[in-house]
Parts: structure tokens; C-alpha cells; sequence
């Protein structure tokens, strides 16, 4: 049986005040059935890690270089994100695919370079309105997630993957459990065909996950948790979100 993992991601979002709050209720919401992290932005990862420690609550990036280290100006290490005690990195989030121009082959060398320093990557897939409506979502996602895959090849087993459609971020449009279920099946039997071990791998949906249709996304044989962006934002919706997931 896997074990159920909601992660939130808060964007750029938050501040000193918001984040203590937010943290402080999420550690009085405990215990959580499921493992529970925030992926918070970096400059915050130290103050998180601090309030966080000794918790079983989880904390982590929304992004890391593919580098090692060197001239690369604002970029954040692999190596640095295990410093401030991360479990787990986001990559190839769409906002950063979209917004940055992030390729599947840049996003598949950022997993390699956390999952080298003992960070693991919860590596983001997820096709467009335009990609759905023309039938591309499965040759999307696999193609997405083929890139990733081929790159660690022996370690694929040790990424987390999220199923993030374009066009449910942020939109209050989430995916019906049955559209989500139909590609997350997809992903779980291509990772078992090149890993052996998709069984056992945690395949997130996310995408508009509220406290109203948490249990029931939650509740579907593949979907083994969720990525939440703007709710992950309140506590009282966060924290009903993570109770969904057991
Ligand atoms: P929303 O939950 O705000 O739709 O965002 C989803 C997301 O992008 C999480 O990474």
C-alpha cells in the first residue's frame, strides 16, 4: 500500500509574518495520515526548516539548478537545498516550463542534480487545453516523463511525479477524478516498464484541489496524494485537504 503525500506548493507567495502563521497551524493540525510538505520559496527554506524541525512535516524547493555550482547568478544548488534540510524539490513545474522556458531535457538534468545531493524531485507533467483537445495529453505527458526517466535511468524509481494539467492550475477547473485516473494510469505503467518498481512510485495529481474534492481525488486507486498551490495558502484548507488523504 502506498503512502499518501500532499505537498503544497506556495508559489511566490507568502511573507515572515504569513509564513509563521501558516507553519504554526499546520504543526497544530497534527497528526496527518498522510506525509505532508511545503515547498516554500527558497529565500524562506531556512526559517521553514527551523520551524519545521523535529516535526514530521516536510518541507522543500519549487526549483534547483541543474548545476553543480559555478557562475550561474541566482541560481540555487542541489547541494544547498540539502543543506537547509529539503526532502524534496519541485521541477519542471509548468509555470517554470512556460514562464522560463524550462525543456523536458533541462527539467530531466534538475531532477538528476537533486537526486545526486539526496534531494528528491517531484517532477511535474502535464499537458495544455490546446495539447488535451487535439488528443496529445497521454503523448504529452509520457513524453514529459520519458525525458526524466532516460536521464536517471536506475534512480527513475526515486522520483515523486505530479500530474498538473495546464489547464486545472489555478483555474478552479480541476480534473475529473476519471480524466486524472486515466492518466495517472498511464504514468504509473510507464514507469513500471522502465523501472520495475511503478507500483510502488507516489504519482501526485494537481490542479485546483480543494477541501471539497480532496477525498474524492484522494480516494482514486492511483492518485496517491496532491500538489496544492492557492489553497495550500489557508490553513484551515490545507490542513482539510491533508486529513482527505489517508
Ligand atoms: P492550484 O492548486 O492553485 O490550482 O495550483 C496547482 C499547482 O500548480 C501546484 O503546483
Amino acid at each position: 500500500m502506498r503512502r499518501k503525500l500532499v505537498v503544497g506548493n506556495w508559489k511566490m507567495h507568502g511573507s515572515r509574518p504569513a509564513n509563521a502563521e501558516l507553519l504554526a497551524a499546520l504543526l497544530a493540525g497534527r497528526p496527518y495520515r498522510a506525509d505532508v510538505a511545503v515547498c516554500v520559496p527558497s529565500i524562506y527554506l531556512n526559517e521553514t526548516a527551523a520551524t519545521l524541525a523535529g516535526s514530521d512535516l516536510r518541507w522543500g524547493a519549487q526549483d534547483v539548478s541543474a548545476h553543480e555550482q559555478g557562475a550561474y547568478t541566482g541560481e540555487i544548488s542541489a547541494a544547498m537545498l540539502a543543506e537547509c534540510g529539503c526532502r524534496y524539490t519541485l521541477v519542471g513545474h509548468s509555470e517554470r516550463r512556460a514562464c522560463h522556458a524550462e525543456t523536458d531535457a533541462l527539467v530531466a538534468a534538475k531532477a538528476q542534480a537533486a537526486l545526486a545531493r539526496g534531494v528528491t524531485p517531484i517532477v511535474c507533467v502535464g499537458e495544455t487545453l490546446a495539447e488535451r483537445d487535439a488528443g496529445q495529453t497521454e503523448a504529452v505527458v509520457k513524453r514529459q516523463l520519458s525525458a526524466v526517466i532516460t536521464r536517471l535511468a536506475h534512480c527513475a524509481a526515486e522520483m515523486v511525479v505530479a500530474y498538473e494539467p495546464v489547464w486545472a492550475i489555478g483555474t478552479g477547473r480541476t480534473a475529473s477524478p476519471e480524466q486524472a485516473l486515466a492518466v495517472h494510469a498511464v504514468l504509473r505503467a510507464q514507469l513500471q516498464a522502465a523501472t520495475g518498481h511503478g507500483a510502488a512510485m507516489t504519482i501526485l495529481y494537481g490542479g485546483s484541489v480543494k477541501p471539497d474534492n480532496a477525498a474524492t481525488l484522494f480516494a482514486q486507486a492511483d492518485i496517491d496524494g496532491g500538489l496544492i498551490g492557492g489553497a495550500s495558502l489557508k490553513a484551515a484548507d490545507f490542513i482539510a485537504i491533508c486529513r482527505a488523504a489517508h
